[in-house]
């Protein structure tokens, strides 16, 4: 048993000595009596073992102070400062971290947060999370380029009610970068309160479509049935074209291709340069992709192969137009005036429509990059068309 010895000038009516549990017991009663006596004890080091004794008892007796501002008193902070040291990574080290919420430790904890260590990194995103002034430095981290993807796994690995909130609010959001979106994707997919997550995100279209491949090949790894068939229905994974599924995704982008036999399916078979331009060749209906191979993972080549719907950007939406005479004309809308609309279509012809001509124009939610373009030329195809792209980068400034 722990003995606390007290001066008996300070609390000479209090017994001598007294026990540990004395001493808390005592602490609840009277604690402003007590209070001199604890700090009398604390300060009073002879060696580390008995000062780290006396600090234990201490800060266990300024717990259960009520009211009791310890932050008016150094010495009180001292001593819990020496417990925190002495605890760190441990359970008692959080509940400190908790119970006193130390100015200052937010920072330290927010450091770990995004340090080597996984395992104090989710223990710190647990403290963080519980903490009023640690929850906004969390998301701070979050959306910061640096770090971003590496909170995301972290509270990903945390997988708690506050972590899948953070993460979701990530997935939803199409301004945040691709590898952060699909780092807080990965993240959701490790716990089944995740899967749900992704899940109604995706039955509401909240999901931005650029990941609904990744979610979906993650998702059918669900050990639990029933999340496995719920994701099938809401994130359906394409299949070649006698109906056979595709592997996933990131595994389709680990295996390795021809580029060689890419180029020439990227240039006939595949129809790919009837709309894109490499290096001067082919037409120029959707994005050049001379440089595709910097701006891409193969992943994420691949979903826009798979899925051109998915992610659609703002320079290339479609627009359906019906014209007075029950013509259709889709394509990209190059230009608009009060005369007269242009629309590229996907043969890389400009249709110039006469405004009084035009029945309705409508923006749709198809690509203009037509669907299950991949049934030209199967799985080998995929993976050397990704192989040929991964080499289209950027030209070395040297
Ligand atoms: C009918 C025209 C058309 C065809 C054919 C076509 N694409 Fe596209 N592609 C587009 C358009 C338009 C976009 C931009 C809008 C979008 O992403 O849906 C696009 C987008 C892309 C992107 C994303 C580019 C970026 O910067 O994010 C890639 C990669 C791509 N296409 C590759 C291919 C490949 C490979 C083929 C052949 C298998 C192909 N496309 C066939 C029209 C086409």
């Amino acid at each position: 048993m722990l003995n606390l010895s007290f001066d008996h000038r300070s609390i000479g009516h209090i017994a001598m000595t007294c026990r540990f549990s004395c001493v808390l017991l005592a602490c609840l009663l009277l604690p402003s009596l007590l209070l001199p006596g604890l700090l009398f004890a604390a300060g009073n080091t002879d060696d580390d073992a008995a000062q780290a004794r006396r600090d234990a008892v201490l800060v266990r007796a300024i717990e259960r102070m009520q009211d009791f501002n310890y932050r008016e008193h150094p010495e009180v902070i001292a001593a819990i400062d020496r417990q925190l040291h002495r605890t760190q990574g441990t359970p008692e080290f959080i509940r400190l971290v908790k119970k006193f919420q130390p100015a200052g430790i937010e920072k330290q904890l927010i450091e770990t947060l995004v340090g080597d260590n996984r395992s104090a990194a989710v223990e710190a995103a647990v403290l963080l999370l519980e903490m009023e002034h640690g929850r906004p430095l969390v998301r701070q981290r979050l959306i910061d380029k640096a770090h971003g993807p590496v909170v995301a796994e972290v509270l990903g690995l945390l997988g708690n009610g506050r972590a899948i909130y953070f993460l979701s609010e990530i997935t939803r959001q199409a301004e945040q970068p691709f590898d952060l979106r699909r780092a807080a994707v990965v993240g959701l997919a490790r716990s089944k309160g995740g899967q749900k997550k992704l899940i109604e995100q995706a039955d509401q279209k909240q999901l931005v479509g650029d990941t609904w491949l990744i979610a979906g090949a993650l998702l059918a790894r669900s050990d639990d049935e029933s999340l496995r068939k719920a994701a099938g229905r809401v994130l359906p994974q394409p299949a070649q074209k006698d109906a056979k599924p595709l592997p996933p995704v990131d595994q389709l982008a680990k295996a390795k291709g021809d580029a060689v036999a890419g180029m020439k399916l990227f240039r006939g078979v595949a129809t790919c340069a009837n709309c894109h331009i490499v290096n001067g060749h082919g037409k120029d209906v959707g994005p050049n992709l001379s440089e595709i191979g910097s701006k891409l993972s193969r992943e994420a080549m691949l979903t826009a192969i798979l899925l051109p719907s998915a992610g659609i950007s703002h320079n290339y939406e479609n627009y359906v137009v019906l014209t007075a005479e029950g013509q259709v004309i889709a394509g990209l809308k190059m230009s608009e005036t009060d005369r007269e609309v242009v629309i590229r279509t996907a043969d890389a012809i400009d249709r110039k429509i006469d405004v009084d001509d035009i029945e309705s124009m409508k923006k749709s939610e198809k690509s203009v990059m037509p669907e299950n373009l991949h049934h030209l030329f199967g799985q080998q195809g995929l993976v050397d068309l990704v192989e040929y792209m991964a080499t289209l980068k950027k030209a070395d400034p040297s």
